[in-house]
């Protein structure tokens, strides 16, 4: 990375090449091999006792995962980036920043996963969790108290597709030292959103979706330009040891190559699909940021660069004819995650949001009708012929 830093070939790289070329440099290996190679070994030659080295244990440092590292950082705008097991861990890493005593503020809306683990595991360590909905930043505002250290911030949210507005925050949160802001940026990818760029602290991912995109590595990974956090965080992140494997590290690596190429893709193909089913009669209503009919519509243009191929849609029916569609799709398959280059299909109330208590399901508007599309890279044509035999399959059952 610093050799392609001090030999930029260009002034300004965009995305693509960065991803191409950032941390790639075929001279960082004794083989010259153009492609990183996957370093599997768990410990490193010393040259003499306790003299420092680049490498000397894998959990604290690995060089395939270094190699994927420095590309990470620069899509994003970052000085920094670590890479860890899973979105999660990513999370925990995170959070054990904090100390029993202090609160966080959180999306009431986002993904089930971190929403049981701020309720249930955070709540044992002494730290509590303000869910709230973050749609207007003066709810934010409003909720920080004395001890809140860490704003949680998911947009768009999962699998509801509400916005926030991250400046609105950050600009009230740059006046409170003691509070850090993070941005879940899993269902935007570095390539749509730059949450760093709008004031964020952190931006988180979930490696598992779009950015590594190909439904094969489960990984998660933080950004930062503040360099106590990521010294803190790095710490934290051979201290806890929810590290990535070297070959998954080589394949996020891989999968970045493309993110480009396939979030526009993924942005075309998933505007296709939401258009379609909002004129569709047996849809209730489709939840897109890319629609004039969605409410924050306008603020997902200033705060983003494009839409990813997330979309939410509530069926006429309820539950029954949700599983009917789901069970009659052809092309698009039935499951959790999301963000790989094939379209899935998901009922949040009982799949990926089944951990999230029923009062507030019911309160977020989670219900049996709400289905999660995740449309993937194929032909947009097909995807909606696939779509409309499904839904007219539900018809038939009401
Ligand atoms: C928005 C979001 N954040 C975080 C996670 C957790 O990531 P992982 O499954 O890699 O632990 C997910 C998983 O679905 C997610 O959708």
């Amino acid at each position: 990375m610093d050799d392609w830093k001090n030999n930029k070939p260009l002034k300004n790289p965009h995305f693509g090449t960065i991803a191409i070329h950032v941390g790639q440099d075929p001279k960082q290996w004794s083989s010259r091999a153009i492609i990183p190679p996957i370093s599997m070994s768990t410990t490193f030659q010393q040259p003499s006792p306790a003299e420092p080295v680049q490498f000397d244990y894998s959990r604290t440092g690995n060089p395939t995962r270094k190699s994927l590292e420095t590309c990470l950082a620069p899509l994003e705008g970052a000085k920094y980036a670590l890479t860890f097991s899973s979105g999660l861990a990513a999370l925990t890493s995170i959070t054990h920043l904090l100390s029993a005593g202090d609160n966080v503020i959180c999306s009431d809306d986002g993904y089930g996963g971190t929403n049981r683990y701020f309720r249930t595991c955070c709540s044992k360590l002494g730290i509590e969790t303000t869910f709230i909905d973050i749609r207007d930043a003066e709810n934010i505002k409003k909720a920080i108290k004395n001890n809140t250290r860490m704003i949680w911030i998911e947009t768009p949210t999962n699998p509801t597709m509400k916005l926030c507005d991250i400046k609105a925050v950050t600009d009230h949160v740059r006046k409170l030292p003691d509070v850090f802001v993070v941005v879940d940026n899993t269902f935007m990818s570095s390539y749509f959103q730059q949450p760093l760029a709008l004031g964020a602290d952190i931006s988180m991912h979930s490696l598992t979706k779009y950015m590594n995109g190909h439904c094969d590595v489960v990984m998660g990974a933080i950004m930062t330009n503040r360099g106590d956090l990521y010294q803190r965080l790095k710490y934290l992140q051979n201290s806890l040891g929810a590290v990535p494997s070297p070959f998954d590290c080589f394949l996020v690596n891989r999968g970045l190559k493309t993110l480009h190429l396939r979030m526009e893709r993924h942005m075309k193909n998933g505007l296709e699909v939401a258009k379609f089913l909002e004129k569709h009669d047996m849809v209730r209503k489709v939840l897109h940021p890319g629609l004039k009919s969605h409410p924050q519509h306008e603020l997902a243009i200033r705060q983003c660069s494009g839409f990813s191929g997330m979309l939410s849609f509530y069926m006429n029916g309820g539950l029954q004819e949700a599983k009917t569609f789901t069970r009659n799709l052809k092309l698009f398959v039935l499951g959790e995650s999301l963000g790989g280059f094939e379209s899935l299909v998901e009922i949040p109330s009982i799949m990926t949001h089944a951990s999230v208590p029923a009062d507030v399901l019911k309160a977020l508007e989670i219900d049996g009708s709400l289905i999660r599309l995740s449309v993937g890279i194929e032909d947009a044509q097909d995807l909606i012929e696939d779509l409309n035999q499904a839904l007219e399959a539900a018809r038939c059952i009401r």
